[in-house]
């Protein structure tokens, strides 16, 4: 066979899919990785955001507690910018085609893909026996989440980039294994800028993250001005001033990290926020600039947040919008898989 060698082009609608775990507050790395590249996009294609619940499951999560996530989540991409009339915003679970193809899709993939995941090794550590098998297909479930739609562009922070590798071998393989190049798209990970992958404020070496123990890793975005200037203030850094350029940075994780924050959220670059701060200590007027900008950027978003949640109805009324249009695209591409596969009646 010659087709593994002949790469067809991939010729349907440019189209974008993200999603995050309904698992807990939304925090800073969520927001600059993810839902600032989501309202960007929602002008320039279609785009589907989903609050990924069944992804979210796969650690113990309280049943009363889901559903209000769920809703959270969907009321952060709303006040983050996303708007309901230009792209589709939905929970996972409510459209059943994420999971019959995440089926086929185990069956494509190999273990071995499987065992290479970063992610997974992370979070199980020593003891991988005590996880959830869900936990350990799971990037076989985000495969489907991006191929059950065919979306052509994935905006995620950098920690999922081996996942997009990932989604991209199984849509490649089930290409060649039914014999029907190009039927699924190898999708491109949206990562770049500055804010692909913020750092926890107490220790540079980790990513941010909702897990964390500590709350002073974090800013959320229900975080008041007070709570955010502490942080802020309290943020790790070293006894060195600020550098005059980037390379200053190198060695120095978590400077870099705030100075990518400052870039991030002020829509500049490193090098910009460099030049305005060069030799000065961190306390003198970097970090009360920072906390500042983070005040003005995230304080309308949580207020919108909360004006949103105090009408869960009109957030379910979009939900279930959402997974209708969600479920129009999915199916019909589910059913051609299904015949590609062989399943009855053909
Ligand atoms: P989740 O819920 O952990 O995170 C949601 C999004 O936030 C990004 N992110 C970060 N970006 C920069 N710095 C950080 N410290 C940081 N922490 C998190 C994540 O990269 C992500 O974009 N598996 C995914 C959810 C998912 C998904 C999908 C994403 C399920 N199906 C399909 C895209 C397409 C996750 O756990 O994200």
């Amino acid at each position: 066979m010659t087709t593994e060698h002949t790469p067809v082009p991939y010729t349907g609608p440019q189209r974008v899919l993200s999603g995050v775990q309904p698992s807990g507050d939304l925090h800073l790395g969520n927001y600059l990785g993810a839902l600032i590249k989501f309202v960007a996009l929602q002008d320039q294609m279609e785009c589907l955001y989903c609050v990924v619940d069944l992804h979210a499951i796969t650690q113990w999560q309280d049943p009363k507690q889901l559903t209000r996530q769920t809703r959270e989540i969907a009321a952060a991409y709303m006040a983050a910018g996303v708007d309901p009339k230009k792209a589709i915003i939905f929970p996972q679970s409510a459209v059943p085609e994420h999971t019959e193809l995440a089926w086929i899709f185990q069956c494509v993939a190999r273990l071995g893909w499987l065992d290479r995941m970063t992610q997974f090794k992370e979070k199980t550590g020593k003891h991988k026996e005590r996880h959830s098998v869900g936990l350990y297909t799971y990037p076989v479930l985000q495969a489907a989440d991006i191929l059950v739609y065919k979306a052509t562009h994935v905006p995620v922070g950098e920690d999922q980039r081996q996942h997009l590798e990932l989604t991209r071998d199984i849509a490649a393989k089930f290409n060649h294994d039914f014999e029907a190049p190009a039927f699924f798209p190898l999708a491109q990970a949206l990562v770049e800028g500055p804010g692909a992958r913020i750092m926890s404020l107490r220790d540079g070496s980790v990513k941010m993250s909702k897990s964390d123990p500590s709350d002073q890793s974090r800013i959320t975005l229900t975080d008041d001005a007070d709570a955010i200037a502490s942080k802020i203030r309290k943020a790790r850094t070293d006894p060195e001033p600020l550098p005059s350029d980037e390379d200053g940075l190198k060695g120095r994780a978590e400077a870099d990290n705030l100075v990518g924050i400052f870039a991030a959220l002020s829509g500049q670059t490193k090098a910009q926020i460099l030049a305005t701060y060069a030799g000065q200590g961190f306390g003198q007027s970097f970090k009360p600039d920072l906390a500042n900008l983070l005040v003005e950027k995230l304080a309308p978003v949580s207020a919108e947040m909360r004006r949103l949640l105090a009408d869960p109805a009109e957030i379910d009324r979009t939900l279930a919008a959402g997974a209708e249009k969600a479920r129009a695209i999915a199916a019909p591409i589910v059913a051609d898989t299904k015949k590609l596969v062989g399943f009855w009646p053909g």
